[in-house]
């Protein structure tokens, strides 16, 4: 385990996958029912964008760094804000963005592999009384944490994708917790490097038999070494989340270098 998010905290991809959360937290929010997050792959909960990690890719500097300030749709501005109270130099990650915004009645558990990330990951989370962190493989977890109690929620699976081998287990992991929690919404980020693996990874989630399957990329121009492609697969989303992704998106992009976005529905009706 090798990879740390710190070096790409903050990054176009991170942008894109907290807006995409804030916006599926604001709609969960709406209803008075209590809601579960599964964040299974968590990170450590907040990034020093002054760090040395953070410096030496300098990819925030092509994110967040871009979009301070920016005005426009509501899960822009309630993520922007929320990046703000972290600190000057801080960012938050997922399970943060996400214990901020849950209601006395919701609950959070975030997953992480990594015993140095957990660690802060848990003391990160400690002010936060209905958000638990946990140290373990959030892989196997998931089957134990679905479906949740509340049967309304979000499962965030957001690995790192650096063994070969990751596109198949996080592919098997949804399938089985769609299995699980079928009304559930997911949201999965992955990486494109090669068109034919994110292809093939989408149809092997699909495979799952999610009934309504939201796929949006985000292009930026990066150096060779670099990512520049990525993906968000919704399962379920929200009603109108595809509409306000694009009115988001829209406001986004064109202030990244090269900055591009792109939805299909891959399975149901929009
Ligand atoms: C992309 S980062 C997570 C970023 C975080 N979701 C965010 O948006 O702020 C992926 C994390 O997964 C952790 N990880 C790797 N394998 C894991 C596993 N099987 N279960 C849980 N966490 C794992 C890594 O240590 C890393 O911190």
């Amino acid at each position: 385990m090798n990879y740390r998010h710190a070096f790409h905290a903050g990054n176009f991809a991170d942008v894109a996958k907290h807006v995409a959360l804030v916006r599926i937290l604001l709609h969960l929010r709406k209803k008075d029912t209590p809601f579960a997050v599964i964040d299974s792959h968590a990170g450590r909960g907040i990034y020093d964008l002054a760090s040395d990690a953070a410096r030496r890719t300098g990819e925030a500097q092509n994110g967040i760094e871009r979009l301070r300030g920016l005005k426009g749709p509501e899960a822009l501005e309630r993520y922007l804000a929320l990046v703000e109270e972290s600190g000057d130099r801080l960012y938050p990650g997922s399970p943060l963005i996400a214990a901020k915004m849950l209601r006395p009645q919701d609950r959070l558990v975030a997953i992480e592999k990594h015993p140095e990330e957990a660690a802060t990951l848990k003391q990160v989370l400690a002010p936060y009384r209905k958000a638990r962190a946990e140290e373990g493989d959030g892989y196997a977890r998931l089957a134990a944490l679905l479906p949740p109690p509340e049967r309304r929620g979000l499962v965030l699976m957001d690995p790192p994708f650096e063994a070969p081998d990751e596109f198949e287990s996080a592919a098997q992991a949804v399938k089985g917790a769609v299995r699980r929690f079928a009304t559930g919404i997911f949201l999965i980020w992955y990486p494109v490097k090669s068109a034919a693996a994110a292809r093939a990874f989408c149809g092997e989630v699909l495979a799952s038999g999610a009934a309504r399957a939201l796929n949006i990329e985000i292009a930026v121009d990066a150096a060779e070494d670099r990512l520049a492609r990525a993906g968000l697969l919704v399962l379920n989303p929200p009603f109108g989340f595809d509409t306000d992704m694009r009115e988001l998106l829209d406001v986004i992009t064109p202030r990244l270098p090269g900055g591009k976005a792109s939805l299909a529905w891959l399975a149901g009706k929009p």
